[in-house]
């Protein structure tokens, strides 16, 4: 079983939106043809809302935030389901934002990259287990750079929830050597980065033939 993060958390009114940090490095990743995109764990569909493909589908397991999402837009085909499980197709852009340590990780990358076109782009920003020394050093970054972009939220009025209550949150993850591991046997030439406050990324371009 694998352990459970534990973390420094800062005051309620510190806190703040780690994956939307990450949200316009995403979306400079996609590629400016892509007529198809897949948000896989969209939430309250704050990501897919911006992917601005022709057509964009976004699917999570919560009946619930997909009923919020889809008051927010039509423009986004919203799917109820399991992405494990839930009949897709295949997609230009595939995009997992905060929602990959939500599944078993082989079967997880095996299905995001099923879903991902040949020829077309898988894109991850996830959260990691802090488990080794390098973790560690980084955390000596992140903790004090936490706080202060914390703080300058706080300070200039643009507090933001960390997170909505109604969503499902998972307080594990892997380990970031477990998903450089896993990601380079299922998705061959990904490109895995550390990032500041938990988080990696994980770019992939799908082979013409897979
Ligand atoms: C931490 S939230 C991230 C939501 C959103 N991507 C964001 O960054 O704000 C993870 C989401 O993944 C969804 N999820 C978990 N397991 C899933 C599955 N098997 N299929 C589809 N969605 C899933 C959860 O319901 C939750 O909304």
């Amino acid at each position: 079983m694998r352990e459970k993060q534990r973390r420094l958390q800062l005051p309620e009114r510190l806190r703040w939106d780690h994956n939307a940090w990450y949200r316009r490095w995403l979306l400079r990743q996609l590629p400016s043809e892509a007529s198809s995109a897949l948000d896989v764990g969209c939430g309250l569909g704050d990501l897919a809302r911006s992917l601005g493909a022709r057509e964009v589908t976004a699917i999570d397991a919560s009946a619930r935030m997909i009923e919020r999402a889809a008051s927010t837009s039509d423009e986004v085909r919203w799917i109820h389901g399991d992405v494990l499980t839930h009949d897709l197709g295949q997609y230009d852009v595939v995009t997992a934002e905060a929602s990959l340590h939500h599944l078993p990780l082989r079967e997880g990358l095996t299905r995001l990259a099923e879903l991902t076109r040949p020829g077309g782009r898988l894109i991850v920003v996830g959260l990691y287990m802090t488990a080794t020394w390098a973790d560690r050093a980084m955390e000596l970054v992140t903790l004090p750079a936490n706080a202060l972009v914390g703080l300058v939220k706080a300070v200039s009025g643009r507090s933001e929830r960390p997170h909505d209550p109604e969503m499902l949150v998972v307080m594990t993850a892997p380990t970031l050597p477990e998903i450089r591991v896993a990601a380079r046997e299922v998705l061959p030439g990904v490109r895995v980065r550390r990032r500041l406050f938990w988080r990696y990324s994980m770019v992939w371009h799908a082979p013409e033939v897979h």
